[in-house]
């Protein structure tokens, strides 16, 4: 060969080696084009109402979910384009309240396919043992059996000496800080972990004490956003949700991270279990059906520990900031409350979790407060099942993510006449808001999966609200009039919520 040649030959190769992979690169993103564009304008899902970039891609969906701007897209595309509406191109967002929750979380019949919760949302057992959340339907209802009798009307009742005396405890702290600036988001939270650290591990995690979040519990506020955003990434392609898997998720920081919160529960029940505590538990009803093989493993033991500990603090601790937020924003609802226990207390012995459930303007403002700052303000997917199902009358494919969008039934008209309004009365048959459809509220979700220890956080919501109601008057400070504006990751991204409280005038 010549000099010339294999000079020749030297350029033109990678050259034609290059316009090969690029002919291929092309084709290859023609095909998924074409295969988008056919999805997102002919296909099963072509037919429900949304923005046409939203049918073609993930990436709005992805941007709204790494952005925090859940709470205000999703309501405005649900006022735009109706009750249900494609956010994805298999995704489907619903808003039609009641009918939307039956729908997509109630009961079936037996044999009946339902739709299963989202795998890319959920995820996996940190150690190999789904718990109650995020096990599949036969081992969700062996262990909901068994967790159950741990929130029972008597077991909940037995546990009212311990809510008290935490109660009392924050009622302390609070009278220590009597007209000083405080962020109640902050008392609130210290409370419901504490509660909750004495209800599942029998010892209290030191958070009122110290007036300050313990670093665990910092760690489980920020895992929450980081999830929300690999989630992000995770879900924008197979090559996507690859890296996050093997190279994040494997990466030693972070399972050292996951290992050190999962430890933490973990070791604290293991102490609970090993001992007999004077006073019943979580775990005394818990164990007393954990017989036998359909008793929970110390797997499972574990995984709802942990579960308890996230779902059963933050949630409580959130409803309380949101509906004192909104209290003080509007004056004479905290005028009513304020006159409805003051009345019917006299002191803090008085209180017990039976009237306090009496309540009536009480009740009315915690719904609504649930209804103005739902503690999980988002949709909880689900994936429509092998065979496919209709969705407010229409059909959708199995393999459809779909899921009931929390803020966007509580802040739409067709459900709330001033839906973005504070109105305790709409609660109590007040005739301007007769047209209200008051079963569209269901922040605690529905059906077989609902929220297990609803019964729980209402007796902890009435108790400390009505203690802070009786014992305080409060005023927001300057820096908080604008707190709900906040973003959501999930959950909602709180700021500390600033109060000063004084005792009331005799
Ligand atoms: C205002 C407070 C609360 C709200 C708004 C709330 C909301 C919810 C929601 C929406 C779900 C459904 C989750 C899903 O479908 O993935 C749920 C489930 C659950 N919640 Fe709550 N929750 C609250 C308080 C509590 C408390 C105090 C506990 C006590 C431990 C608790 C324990 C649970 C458990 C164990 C589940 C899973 C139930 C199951 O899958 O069968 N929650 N909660």
């Amino acid at each position: 060969m010549s000099a010339m040649d294999s000079q020749i030959t030297g350029i033109v190769k990678p050259k034609g080696a290059f316009t090969i992979a690029l002919a291929i690169g092309v084709l290859a993103a023609l095909y998924y084009l074409g295969q988008a564009i056919y999805n997102a304008f002919f296909g099963p899902l072509s037919k429900i109402p949304g923005p046409p970039l939203r049918a073609l891609t993930k990436i709005p969906q992805i941007t709204t979910m790494m952005t925090g701007r859940d709470n205000t897209v999703y309501p405005a595309l649900h006022e735009k384009y109706g009750p249900v509406v494609r956010i994805a191109p298999n995704d489907l967002s619903l808003a039609n309240g009641a009918q939307s929750f039956q729908e997509i979380y109630g009961f079936r019949k037996h044999g009946q396919a339902k739709p299963f919760k989202d795998p890319a949302f959920y995820g996996k057992a940190m150690n190999g043992a789904p718990g109650i959340i995020i096990a599949d339907d036969a081992g969700h209802s062996r262990q909901r059996k068994i967790l159950s009798h741990a929130f029972s009307d008597k077991a909940l009742k037995d546990q009212e000496p311990l809510l008290k005396t935490w109660t009392e405890k924050l009622k302390t702290k609070l009278m220590e800080r009597a007209g000083q600036k405080t962020d109640m988001l902050k008392y609130y939270n210290c409370t419901t972990f504490d509660i909750m650290g004495d209800l599942t591990f029998g010892e209290g995690l030191n958070m009122l004490e110290d007036s300050e979040y313990s670093p665990w519990v910092k760690t489980i506020f920020g895992s929450i956003k980081n999830a929300t955003m690999f989630r992000g990434i995770r879900v924008y392609s197979a090559l996507t949700k690859y890296l996050v898997d093997e190279i994040i998720f494997k990466s030693k920081a972070v399972r050292r991270m996951a290992h050190e919160h999962f430890k933490y529960s973990a070791e604290r029940v293991d102490r609970r279990l090993k001992r007999n505590p004077e006073r019943p538990d979580l775990w005394s009803k818990v164990l007393e059906k954990s017989d036998g093989p359909d008793g929970l493993s110390l797997g499972e033991h574990h995984s709802n520990a942990s579960t308890f500990m996230v779902a059963g603090t933050e949630t409580t601790a959130t409803a309380l900031s949101g509906t004192t937020y909104h209290l003080l924003r509007t004056p004479h609802a905290m005028e009513k409350l304020n006159t409805e226990i003051r009345s019917a207390f006299s002191s803090f012995d008085n209180l017990t979790l039976e009237t306090l459930a009496h309540q009536k303007y009480l009740m009315a403002v915690l719904q609504e407060g649930l209804r103005m700052y739902p503690p999980v303000p988002v949709s909880l997917p689900r994936c429509v099942p092998k065979g496919g199902m209709a969705v407010n009358g229409q059909w959708v494919p199995e393999g459809t993510v779909v899921g009931v969008h929390h803020m966007s039934v509580y802040r739409s008209k067709t459900h709330f006449k001033l839906p973005n309004e504070f109105h305790p009365e709409r609660w109590l048959g007040d005739p301007e808001f007769k047209d209200d459809h008051l079963d569209a509220l269901e922040v605690f979700s529905h059906g077989p999966r609902n929220c297990l220890g609803k019964n729980l956080a209402w007796h902890e919501m009435r108790l400390l609200l009505a203690t802070i109601v009786l014992h305080f008057d409060l005023q927001l400070c300057e820096e908080s009039l604008d707190w709900t504006d906040q973003r959501v990751y999930t959950l909602w991204e709180k700021k500390p919520l600033w109060c000063t409280l004084t005792p009331p005038e005799a």
